[in-house]
């Protein structure tokens, strides 16, 4: 079946909801974003999910149009998940890892699209879950799991193994308040392209990273 954004209106034959209904829909996703952060306010990192103008700049950074295998960590009540899942090929899959199971069951029930598997569990198995669904090196990862709030082994971890399985050539993307996503990445994948997104609740950071070693690219 196609992707079913949850924040676009019901098709024709669809079931419709009564006004105000919080069964599906952005109110609803906003709720249990809100719920997630009073849970775990470090893990969560935000109160509001990422803007739309955000969304819009994580599937141009991480050139989602192009990639055959994305995967995003951290994809909260799925609105970057539904961003990302619209701009990707019709052939393409989408692996997200969620640490929360309240988002995780969420995200279950809100996308319905083929092109999506959804892993329960910490990015720092993301090699695992890769393996586990056969899934080739991907072409683009974004993240947007809070890397300042993290145990600083954990946010090392999670870095090596997104330089380890990202392809030659892939990108990976994160989206943060504060700047220290870009000193555990560099150390291994180098210095990043740096971009303000204003137009979000707060403003974040954006950083672009494309490993080393495309043999495309090669003189
Ligand atoms: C700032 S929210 C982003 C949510 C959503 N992608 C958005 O932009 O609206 C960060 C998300 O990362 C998740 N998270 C935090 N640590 C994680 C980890 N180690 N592995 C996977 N997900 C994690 C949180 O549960 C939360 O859903």
């Amino acid at each position: 079946m196609a992707l079913q954004d949850p924040r676009a209106g019901p098709g024709a034959g669809e079931n419709v909801l009564p006004a105000g209904s919080l069964s599906s829909g952005p109110l609803r996703d906003r709720l249990e974003f809100l719920r997630g952060f009073l849970r775990h306010p470090a893990q969560v990192g935000s109160v509001v999910p990422s803007s739309h103008r955000l969304e819009q700049r994580l599937v141009r950074s991480a050139a989602i149009a192009q990639a055959r295998t994305v995967v995003e960590l951290g994809p909260g009540t799925g609105g970057t998940t539904a961003a990302m899942l619209q701009a990707m090929p019709a052939t393409a899959r989408l692996l997200a890892v969620e640490l929360d199971p309240n988002f995780h069951q969420h995200l279950q029930q809100q996308l319905d699209d083929p092109r999506l598997l959804l892993e329960l569990g910490s990015a720092e198995r993301l090699a695992d879950f890769l393996a586990a669904r056969r899934l080739p090196a991907p072409d683009a990862i974004v993240s947007g799991i809070p890397f300042s709030t993290m145990p600083p082994e954990v946010s090392d971890r999670i870095a090596a193994v997104i330089a380890q399985v990202l392809r030659p050539g892939g990108r990976f993307v994160a989206y943060q308040v504060r700047a220290h996503v870009a000193d555990y990445a560099s150390r291994y994948l180098g210095a990043p392209d740096k971009r303000w997104e204003v137009v979000n609740i707060p403003p974040v950071r954006v950083f672009t990273w494309v490993k080393p070693g495309d043999p495309s690219q090669a003189a």
